[in-house]
């Protein structure tokens, strides 16, 4: 009967997505009417018995999408089993870590389908003959306020929804001879170019266009836009915008001896522009006209799922709800949210952090901890000296050099509760960075953690008899991992 008591009362085993305070506050009041002398004993054993003893080992902390049932319940069923036998049970907590707030927004209708910002459409007038011009200089008045632009002789052009160029530019104020370059990402293919000598040719907007053979650029297109020799600084009054964001997204990029970088924190303007019309215009219309009803149900989608979260919530108790909007692209905010919630208010001694697709080899982490520091530490398989992308689906518009600090690869990295709690307390002040993974391995390089390298971290779905974790994984490869553990103690093969 004392120790079922104490369980209730015990911050090891109190869930600790609700409050210390709160629960030691009930403790006090049961202790209270129940007896005065269970309340001296809840005192004595809360404050004398050894740290050992009170203090997880560990909190898995697993990032899971809103809608990835089924991979939280096979986790359930397999490596999480742990927890109700054998050594580690009780030692080791595992929470589901999944933003309390979906996206309303049809991916359709976002800027990126792995972010949540709206996609900017209504204020085009969207008819077969319209032509956009990518870039608009707008001058403005005498009096108005002079501002420094930075002219970036390079453009990465992501389109959006797809078009048909016909024309291209260069900044008026650029001293001719120039010439203005389409190329693909990768800079090898031309699609396109025009030559300026003289000056001549059309004035839209502060750029001189000329006609080009039309081509397509689809959906997803990506390139550069490279104006060659150009001197780097120009005065206007006025701004520079891009004139259809919901059709073309830009990034300025320049080139030094690291690669090439995007442009930020200064008003930069493009010395190359694009002319351009909406090739599919009756399809972008429909998708305008059906967006409100496509919201709508995705709106629906999302409220049904919480409320299925929370019945599995009530059922498991093993989530661990953040105050974030759960997109690919708010990662790491959900994973400082995570910290905030965990670590000041539970003393545990490591956190594991894993995603809902990983096999995670529990008794032998937990044996291997017993001999690492409790300080400083970063345990993980490394990625060291990785280079930033500039293009493609990994790209970074962000992290201003060419490589980045050592990060660990986010199938499976432990870290000591000291660093949780560093990040905790400065979260408001640390950037979200392309990805969860690198994102850590810039904010940490800031602490300077001891890495230790661990090659039995496996980042991919590779089984190795040593292996700590194995990522990538389906149900089917997961339930086959478990059923070997339990059959030989070997989740990759047992021998037949
Ligand atoms: C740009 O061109 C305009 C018109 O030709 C001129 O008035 C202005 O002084 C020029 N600005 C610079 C910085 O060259
Ligand atoms: C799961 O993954 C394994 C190994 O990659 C593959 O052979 C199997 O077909 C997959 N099963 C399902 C249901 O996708």
């Amino acid at each position: 009967m004392d120790t079922s008591a104490r369980r209730r009362i015990s911050p090891v085993t109190t869930e600790y997505n609700g409050n210390l305070l709160h629960w030691t506050l009930v403790a006090v009041a049961v202790g209270g009417i129940v007896s005065a002398i269970f309340y001296e004993a809840f005192v004595r054993e809360y404050f004398t018995a050894s740290e050992e003893e009170q203090i997880p080992d560990m909190v898995v902390a697993v990032m899971s999408a809103r809608e990835n049932f089924a991979q939280r319940q096979t986790i359930r069923g397999t490596w999480m089993q742990h927890l109700h036998t054998g050594i580690i049970a009780e030692k080791v907590h595992v929470k589901f870590i999944i933003g309390k707030h979906g996206c309303n927004m049809h991916p359709d209708y976002r800027n990126y389908q792995h972010s949540c910002d709206p996609l900017q459409l209504d204020a085009y007038d969207i008819s077969k003959a319209k032509t956009f011009n990518l870039f608009k200089v707008d001058r403005g008045h005498e009096n108005s306020a002079v501002y420094e632009f930075v002219v970036v002789p390079c453009l990465r052009i992501f389109i959006r929804n797809s078009v048909i160029v016909n024309k291209i530019g260069v900044l008026s104020n650029i001293s001719q001879p120039v010439s203005v370059k389409l190329l693909s990402a990768d800079g090898k293919e031309t699609v396109a170019s025009a030559s300026f000598m003289t000056g001549i040719g059309e004035k839209h907007h502060g750029y001189i266009y000329k006609a080009i053979q039309p081509i397509i650029l689809p959906q997803a297109f990506e390139g550069l836009l490279v104006a060659q020799n150009i001197a780097d600084s120009v005065q206007y009054r006025g701004s520079s915008e891009t004139t259809a964001p919901g059709l073309v997204d830009v990034t300025g990029m320049f080139a030094d001896e690291e690669g090439i970088q995007p442009v930020v924190g200064v008003n930069a303007i493009s010395a190359g522009s694009l002319a351009f019309l909406v090739q599919d215009s009756d399809r972008l219309k429909a998708m305008i006209s059906e967006r409100n009803q496509k919201n709508n149900d995705w709106h629906q989608r999302e409220s049904s799922l919480l409320v299925k979260l929370r019945e599995e919530n009530a059922r498991f108790g093993d989530i661990l709800f953040t105050d974030v909007t759960d997109t690919y692209a708010n990662l790491p905010a959900k994973l400082l949210q995570c910290f905030k919630l965990t670590a000041p208010k539970l003393d545990f001694k490591y956190l594991l952090k894993t995603d809902d697709d990983c096999y995670l080899n529990l008794p032998r982490i937990h044996r291997e901890l017993q001999m690492l520091t409790r300080s400083h530490l970063w345990w993980s398989n490394f990625r060291v000296n990785w280079p930033v992308q500039r293009f493609g689906k990994w790209r970074d518009a962000k992290y201003p050099s060419a490589l980045y600090p050592p990060f660990a690869c986010g199938a499976g990295y432990v870290l000591s509760h000291d660093l949780i709690l560093w990040l905790a307390a400065n979260s408001k002040y640390l950037q979200q960075y392309q990805g969860e993974d690198v994102s850590m391995g810039i904010w940490l390089a800031a602490v300077g953690p001891t890495f230790v390298h661990d090659n039995r971290w496996s980042c991919d779905s590779t089984c190795t008899d040593d292996s700590l974790s194995v990522a990538q994984l389906n149900s089917s490869s997961m339930h086959e991992l478990w059923s070997n553990e339990q059959t030989c103690g070997n989740p990759c093969s047992c021998p037949t």
